[in-house]
């Protein structure tokens, strides 16, 4: 598996998303992509599965140092205390002693960048994150938080697939070195039923979802970060790695319909 190389950490460009899955059900797809070879998890104090990737975690019998994991702090917990608590909280269900990664999940407009990044370089310097990042994050607050406040984010963690062009931030992170996580490298498991996508699959022995998945990692500096509880498409996600698209593939992918956002919480600072 590629790594990508950035603020000190190694981030496995395959991870595996874990939103909605919460409780058995999530250390099940936790324990099996473990097992599977995914050393890249993503998580968030949100959703409230971090108990039990704690456990999936524990029960495997990988190196701390071979695994990477990620979580967030909710929009709710931006004062300098409420960091702390939650980081706390996280780290505990967990079951770590530091995490790799620890992101800003969203902006919220009453947020005190300043203040929020004194916080997380506090931690990072403890040793209790690896590095800190943000993520949903547009490029003005981008230009406050890495010109302005200097701080060293790891990465942006945005939407981003086949269906959205993320082209304006993609520039701005690739002109400072920052990696692009890509939420929602699926479309929500839309991109698995696109016509377009089937066809360029049909092609190549693939399914559409293996070639959304390729399109995005081929693009340097991007990681992407799949959720899937089953089994299978586990495999399939780490199966896309081997894919070659060629020009006429990123040609027929280039030609759609590219401008649908699927997730935009009202609380959040607008996309531009
Ligand atoms: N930072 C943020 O604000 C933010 C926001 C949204 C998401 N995220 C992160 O990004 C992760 C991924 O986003 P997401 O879960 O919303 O959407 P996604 O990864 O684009 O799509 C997930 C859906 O695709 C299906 N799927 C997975 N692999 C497949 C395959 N090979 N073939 C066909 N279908 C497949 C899954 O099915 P099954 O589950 O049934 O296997 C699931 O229904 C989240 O889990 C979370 O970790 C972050």
């Amino acid at each position: 598996m590629e790594h990508l190389q950035t603020q000190g950490i190694s981030l496995p460009r395959l991870g595996l998303g874990t939103f909605r899955m919460q409780g058995d059900v999530c250390r099940a797809a936790v324990e099996s992509a473990l097992d599977l070879g995914y050393r890249h998890i993503d998580t968030a104090e949100m959703y409230g599965n971090e108990d039990a990737i704690g456990a999936a975690i524990a029960a495997s019998r990988i190196a701390r140092k071979d695994l990477h994991v990620t979580t967030k702090v909710w929009h709710e917990n931006l004062a300098a205390d409420a960091i702390r608590k939650a980081f706390d909280a996280s780290l505990n269900k967990l079951q770590l002693d530091h995490v790799n990664l620890y992101l800003v999940h969203w902006p919220s407009r009453s947020m005190k960048l300043p203040a929020v990044f004194e916080t997380l370089i506090k931690l990072k310097e403890e040793g209790r994150t690896r590095a800190i990042g943000v993520a949903n994050f547009n490029i003005a607050l981008l230009k406050t938080v890495v010109e302005e406040i200097k701080a060293p984010i790891a990465c942006n963690q945005i939407e981003y697939h086949v269906m959205l062009d993320q082209t304006p931030v993609l520039k701005y992170l690739a002109a400072k070195s920052i990696p692009l996580v890509a939420y929602c490298p699926l479309a929500q498991g839309r991109a698995a039923a696109d016509e377009a996508l089937i066809a360029i699959g049909r092609k190549h022995n693939a399914s559409a979802a293996q070639v959304a998945l390729k399109w995005l990692l081929d693009q340097d500096g991007v990681a992407a970060i799949p959720k899937a509880s089953r089994a299978e498409s586990q495999r399939a996600n780490l199966d896309a790695l081997k894919l070659t698209l060629d020009d006429e593939d990123r040609k027929a992918i280039a030609a759609r319909p590219n401008n649908k956002r699927f997730v935009n919480p009202g609380f959040a600072p607008a996309w531009d």
